[in-house]
């Protein structure tokens, strides 16, 4: 059972690594970003809400994003463990998330960090606005992006820490070097 969970600050990396580590250890990448950004292009009123806080780099009321996982990780394909990529972002959520598992006989095995430094990280989200079209890649949403990160998920890295899950790996260099960091991790 590999239950995962990826943290990291707006442009780590969480989303590349995530699926090339998924795809080694066949399990599925649930990233609540994705998924919200999923119902906000299907117009639902999921999407019409989550877009409300996507757009300003506000975090999602809690209890949505809550309500999504607790459905997702019922689904069949999750039955041999799961990587959270985005989730949990709050305390709150963590200990949501840890009732959740608790309810289904599960513990998370470990908590990746991805370090890489703030400059680093508006270059990265400034270069994919060139590539891709999230409407949350502006230089001001990154801006507070950055500053929500700092001020509500910032805190996780302590709490996860005092749990003896938490484990920081730098998240710079190449995308393959990372990957080998990060396997290196799980492996042991
Ligand atoms: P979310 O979609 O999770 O966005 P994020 O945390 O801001 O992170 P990103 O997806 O931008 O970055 P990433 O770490 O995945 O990096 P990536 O691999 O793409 O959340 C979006 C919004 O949804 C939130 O603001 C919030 O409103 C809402 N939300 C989501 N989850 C929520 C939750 N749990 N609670 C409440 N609200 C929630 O890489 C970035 C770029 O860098 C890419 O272009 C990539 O190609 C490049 N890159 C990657 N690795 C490298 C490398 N090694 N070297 C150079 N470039 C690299
Ligand atoms: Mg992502």
């Amino acid at each position: 059972m590999n239950i995962i969970v990826f943290m990291g600050p707006p442009g780590a990396g969480k989303g590349t690594q995530a699926k090339r580590i998924c795809e080694t250890l066949s399990i599925p990448q649930i990233s609540t970003g994705d998924i919200l950004r999923k119902s906000i292009q299907d117009g639902t009123e999921l999407g019409k809400l989550a877009k409300s806080y996507i757009d300003k780099g506000e975090l999602v009321p809690d209890s949505v994003v809550v309500g999504i996982v607790a459905e997702r990780i019922k689904q069949d394909d999750c039955k041999n463990g799961f990587l959270l990529d985005g989730f949990p972002r709050t305390i709150n959520q963590a200990e949501e998330l840890e009732k959740l598992l608790d309810s289904h006989n599960k513990k998370i095995n470990v908590v990746i960090n991805l370090d890489v430094p703030e400059e680093e990280l508006v270059q990265r989200l400034l270069n994919r606005a060139k590539i891709e079209n999230r409407t949350d890649d502006t230089e001001p949403v990154i801006r507070n992006r950055m500053k929500t990160y700092f001020d509500q998920t910032y805190p996780l890295i302590q709490y996860y820490q005092k749990k003896g899950l938490l484990k920081n790996i730098n998240g710079t260099g190449t995308i393959e070097e990372i990957t080998s960091r990060i396997m290196q991790v799980i492996k042991n």
